[in-house]
């Protein structure tokens, strides 16, 4: 598979099978989160791995959708603040690019298992902080429900002509 073919293989899965995700899946996956990209390489993030019945539970509380619940498992990719590089010459923090890459290493190489994720962002993240414990400086930016997409949850991309968003000067 050219990487094109897996940028057009990955999608947003809103709809997973009960078959579980395998252990050395999983591994794979959060290697290649491990082998992202970080400004100053700081590697500000922190993933938590749920499968567990009541951590499942918790994070079906903070995104209350059907489909949601379907997945087997979810990653929620936090980023460690105090860690991320800060640009001097303006004070801007690097967290949020830091995570969003690694956390699209991750729906990558999911893919490219055959697997499915979704970004999910639209949650209740003071919630989630509270029911997973996490620590003072961890905050989670993206919850990934990971699993074997079901086929009837597939969607077509729709995307902007090439045009619209590229300007060459
Ligand atoms: C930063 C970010 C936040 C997102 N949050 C949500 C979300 O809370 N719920 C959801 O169903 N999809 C969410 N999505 C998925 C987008 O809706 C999806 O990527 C977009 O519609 C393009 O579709 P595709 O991923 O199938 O190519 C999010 C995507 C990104 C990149």
């Amino acid at each position: 598979m050219t990487f094109k073919e897996l940028c057009e293989s990955r999608y947003s899965v809103r709809g997973y099978t009960a078959e579980a995700v395998s252990p050395d899946q999983l591994a794979y996956i959060l290697e290649c989160a491990r082998l992202a990209p970080s400004a100053v390489n700081r590697q500000p993030w922190h993933f938590h791995v749920v499968s567990s019945a009541e951590g499942r539970a918790a994070l079906q509380s903070c995104y209350d959708r059907p489909w949601f619940r379907t997945a087997p498992l979810y990653i929620v990719c936090c980023i460690r603040h105090g860690q991320a590089w800060v640009r001097p010459a303006d004070g801007k923090g690097h967290g949020d690019i830091d995570i969003a890459i690694a956390t699209e290493h991750i729906c990558l190489a999911a893919a490219e298992q055959g697997l499915g994720t979704c970004w999910v962002c639209n949650f209740d993240a003071r919630r989630c902080c509270e029911l997973l414990h996490l620590p003072e400086n961890e905050e989670p930016a993206v919850l990934i429900p990971l699993g074997h997409p079901d086929p009837a949850a597939h969607k077509a991309k729709q995307r902007k002509a090439i045009e619209e968003i590229v300007t060459r000067r």
